[in-house]
């Protein structure tokens, strides 16, 4: 079974993140709508800062003019905003009109909608009566899921489970079937009956969408972009032509992606409609390896040092077997969320090597893998299955005189995905002693400064002898540089908490000593420590530990 702490673990990050204004289900009032997720006050902030971290350590903050620590040169960095409805052309030589799907499957009696892949079973049998038991938990948790039923499909009783008679380990459904499994004999995971389960379908994950007012004729249909990457690839010709960046350089783009997943689930982690950011990175063919090797380590040491602990984050190189169709290698950077089984891990970003398919098929046209080569993919009547925009969009190095088409590496981070990540390892409960020294248990963000939504709290320790005032003070003063909260309600107690839970690094508490000698105690959120700090001098520390590391 999953391990119970952890799925309960989740189920306290969930209701904090709702109960003080991180994460709402969208349309809540509405009964919420699945797979749609609205983030409030402070989740705006965390996101946000996930995001411009994300833009300042990769694309703003970038010294093009150094060659970086594992880099093979230096490089440049641009960015772009690109539209969400593209020309529906995009999608059809990307290959996200036709191969962009996932196999669903109905089941008759329940009505529910399952992911083919996601199914699993194993053949129970009880008395000469034998059926093929399915569940879609996963993990530690589907074994007994079956269990329990197949104790309700034969009617037994708690202590009559032992009765049933297994045959082979689990194995996912779709092997299963190929395996040879008739359908009539499947139980659907919440069917009663066996032989409910249709025939699985493909499914296209891309929304649809209608362009202008006379929207109805098939040719109408755009999509709504399932990934940003495309409209950085369409744009390839105009960044060179109107920038002077020089390969090897990358484009990065963050922005809203949409995906009609067929079952949403694990809180953001799969939703319908999310946040990427995302870098292509165009290089000479003879490098790309190195540059490769290069991003996926970048990639990886960036989720460190905004303080994910190492122990939860995996880096997987993809098999041969796993990778795309156009990729020369690929590796995920995953984290061990808390809903998931102990040893299982969820992809926060992939990193993949993707030679020229991109710039070729935009420009030839869509390409399948023959014999190991990409060629044209062309119908029966040997014209083009799509045909590619017939821009050139290869590269002609001015120095080496050289025409190439660029090889790109993929960065490809999700903003949700990480920042829950950084949500659920911000997590921690310990005890602190409270005004009276008794040990008080509380809920703390240990979140990095970089991405906490609030700074610092400004807390006169009571509304008078113009402790106010000294607090307004300083913090009209602060709030110039970073985002800071004004608090002067409840115990200062409270206000610790209130602000723990917030993940807020420093709070600063003028007192009857501020009064006395411009002095304020400047609390630390994860030691505890408390110091003196000259009223004066609060703005230029606070300014300079934000900035270190
Ligand atoms: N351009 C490549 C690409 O889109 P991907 O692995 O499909 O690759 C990249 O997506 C990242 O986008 C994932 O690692 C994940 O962080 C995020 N992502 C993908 N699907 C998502 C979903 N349904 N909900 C939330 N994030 C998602």
């Amino acid at each position: 079974m999953t391990h119970p702490n952890d799925q309960s673990r989740m189920d306290r990050i969930v209701s904090l993140a709702k109960r003080r204004g991180f994460i709402f289900q969208s349309s809540e009032i509405y009964g919420g709508l699945n797979g749609f997720w609205d983030y409030g006050p402070l989740g705006v902030a965390l996101k946000r800062n996930v995001k411009d971290a994300w833009w300042h350590d990769m694309v703003g903050g970038h010294d093009e003019l150094a060659t970086l620590p594992g880099a093979p040169t230096a490089y440049e960095m641009t960015g772009l905003d690109c539209t969400i409805v593209m020309h529906p052309q995009v999608w059809k030589c990307s290959g996200h009109f036709d191969l962009f799907h996932d196999w669903m499957i109905d089941c008759r009696e329940s009505k529910r909608r399952y992911r083919y892949d996601h199914l699993q079973g194993r053949w129970a049998a009880h008395r000469g009566k034998r059926v093929f038991v399915t569940t879609e938990a996963s993990g530690d948790e589907a074994g007994p899921d079956t269990v329990a039923r197949a104790q309700k499909f034969f009617g037994l009783r708690a202590r009559q489970v032992d009765e049933i008679e297994w045959t082979g380990d689990l194995e996912p459904l779709p092997a299963a079937i190929t395996a040879g499994v008739a359908a009539a004999d499947v139980l659907g995971p919440d069917a009663a009956a066996p032989g409910t389960l249709t025939e699985p379908r493909e499914f296209n994950l891309m929304f649809e969408t209608r362009i202008g007012a006379l929207a109805g004729d098939a040719d109408d249909r755009a999509f709504l972009r399932p990934e940003t990457a495309q409209g950085i690839f369409v744009n390839f010709k105009n960044v060179l032509d109107t920038s002077r960046v020089r390969v090897p350089f990358g484009i990065a783009q963050v922005g809203k992606s949409f995906r009609n997943e067929i079952t949403p689930r694990n809180f953001t982690f799969r939703s319908r409609e999310f946040e990427q950011m995302e870098i292509e990175f165009f290089c000479r063919p003879a490098d790309s390896a190195a540059w490769y090797r290069y991003w996926r380590d970048r990639r990886w040491r960036w989720y460190l040092d905004l303080g994910l602990t190492e122990g939860k984050l995996q880096l997987r190189e993809h098999h041969a077997d796993e990778l795309s169709h156009y990729s020369v290698g690929t590796a995920d950077i995953e984290y061990a969320f808390p809903f998931l089984a102990p040893g299982e891990f969820g992809e926060l970003e992939g990193i993949a090597h993707r030679g020229d398919f991109d710039l070729r098929s935009h420009m030839e046209g869509k390409l399948v893998r023959k014999d190991g080569e990409l060629v044209l993919e062309t119908g029966a009547d040997g014209k083009p299955r799509h045909k590619g925009s017939g821009k050139d969009l290869s590269y002609f190095d001015d120095i080496t005189r050289e025409r190439f088409v660029p090889h790109v590496i993929e960065p490809s981070a999700g903003a949700d995905r990480g920042t829950l990540a950084f949500l659920c390892d911000a997590y921690h409960e310990d005890e602190v002693p409270d005004e009276d020294g008794k040990p008080r248990s509380r809920t703390v963000m240990k979140l990095h400064p970089r991405l906490a939504p609030v700074k610092a709290a400004i807390l006169p320790l009571v509304k008078k002898d113009g402790m106010p005032e000294m607090a307004i003070d300083l913090y009209r003063r602060l709030k110039r540089h970073m985002a800071c909260q004004y608090d002067e309600k409840g115990s200062v107690g409270r206000r610790y908490a209130r602000q723990d839970e917030a993940g807020t690094p420093w709070c600063l508490t003028i007192d009857g000593e501020t009064l006395a000698d411009r002095t304020v105690t400047l609390r630390d959120r994860d030691t505890l420590a408390q110091e003196r700090v000259p009223v004066d001098e609060v703005v230029t520390l606070l300014r300079d530990r934000l900035a270190s590391p």
